[in-house]
């Protein structure tokens, strides 16, 4: 059952009248069976899922508009759906159902009376206190966090890229479908590389050598005004938002070929761009010290960012059902 310690509101105002800015523990979050300021929301180090990294998770965003006042959750349902699976894949039971979950999910950022752009983490975590690397005979607990977050990556002048040395862990090792907290340390190796040579991002391989995606997003290249993503048996995570970009490529007529692609393709493709809750669709105009095509945004990756942007904005009536309105608190 829920209990209601609804005490992280909005900060008030300072003496001034200027309110203050709100730190992360202000924040209401769903914390095992409550809502509760995050600085209450805490574990044990002994807790299984912090010594193991045995836990998934979603990342969620929620577009401000501004002109209706109403936060629009971004493809809540799809998120839950993947979340509930993922965490029957660590041998979780009873979880709760996809309307009970999407409804603890509105209620935490209905709370926090969020006024922009926020990134939702819902997270299901073996919360056993135990010494033990296993999956099976151990509890599980819920957590939800919702913060205010901007671009995490420049979707404007375009991502350069650098192959990683790093390869994607492969299905048979950690499930790459899985979106499992143990499992991003291998993202993390990715992009620290990448960003500590002077890229941006990291295009990662499967352990046979095929592209498989980014470190936090899924690959899209562009050949002959063919869109070209690698499917889903490439040890790619099984993307919200690349399933959103084939949906656009299909209503703006442009071909969509699911097909493993190889990394001397986008030294030869015309265009490429990356896909996902985190980068939302950025452009990618070099890989490996080589322009991408002209070097520049190409015509179809602007057209399906734009278009990306207009529909989680909910300008564009056709992509509505994508939305949930999140009101503000009453
Ligand atoms: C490894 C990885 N690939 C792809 C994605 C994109 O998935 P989604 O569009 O569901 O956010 C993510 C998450 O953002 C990710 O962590």
């Amino acid at each position: 059952m829920l209990t209601e310690n609804d005490t992280a509101r909005r900060p008030e105002p300072s003496p001034a009248g200027a309110p203050k800015p709100v730190q992360n523990d202000d924040l209401t979050c769903y914390f095992e069976g409550a809502f509760v300021p995050m600085r209450d929301a805490k574990v044990s180090i002994m807790t299984h899922a912090f010594m193991y990294g045995t836990a998934v998770f979603e990342g969620i965003r929620a577009y401000w508009n501004p002109d209706q006042r109403v936060l629009n959750g971004l493809k809540i349902r799809e998120h839950v759906e993947r979340l509930r699976l993922n965490a029957r894949m660590l041998l979780m039971d009873d979880l709760p159902s996809v309307d009970e979950l999407t409804g603890l999910i509105i209620e935490t950022v209905r709370r926090n009376d969020f006024h922009e752009d926020v990134y939702i983490r819902p997270s299901f975590y073996k919360s056993s206190r135990q010494i033990g690397v296993r999956l099976h005979h151990l509890e599980h607990e819920l957590y939800i966090v919702a913060l205010p977050f901007g671009n995490y990556i420049d979707t404007e002048s375009g991502v350069r890229l650098m192959s990683s040395s790093w390869r994607r862990n492969a299905d048979e090792a950690i499930p790459a479908r899985g979106k499992i907290v143990g499992g991003y340390v291998n993202m993390a190796f990715q992009k620290s590389e990448a960003e500590l040579n002077g890229f941006d991002e990291a295009l990662v391989m499967t352990p046979d050598g095929n592209a498989s995606e980014a470190s936090a997003a899924n690959l899209f290249i562009v050949r002959d005004g063919t869109i070209v993503t690698p499917p889903v048996t490439d040890d790619i995570l099984e993307g919200v938002t690349r399933r959103a970009v084939i949906e656009i490529a299909g209503n703006e007529g442009i071909p969509v070929a699911v097909r493993s692609i190889d990394r001397s393709e986008l030294y030869v493709a015309d265009e490429c761009f990356l896909c996902g809750t985190g980068v939302q669709v950025s452009p990618v105009v070099g890989i490996d010290h080589r322009a991408i095509g002209s070097g520049e945004i190409g015509p179809i990756a602007r057209l399906v960012r734009d278009r990306y942007f207009d529909a989680v904005r909910g300008r564009l009536a056709e992509y509505r059902h994508w939305l949930t309105p999140i009101g503000e608190a009453g």
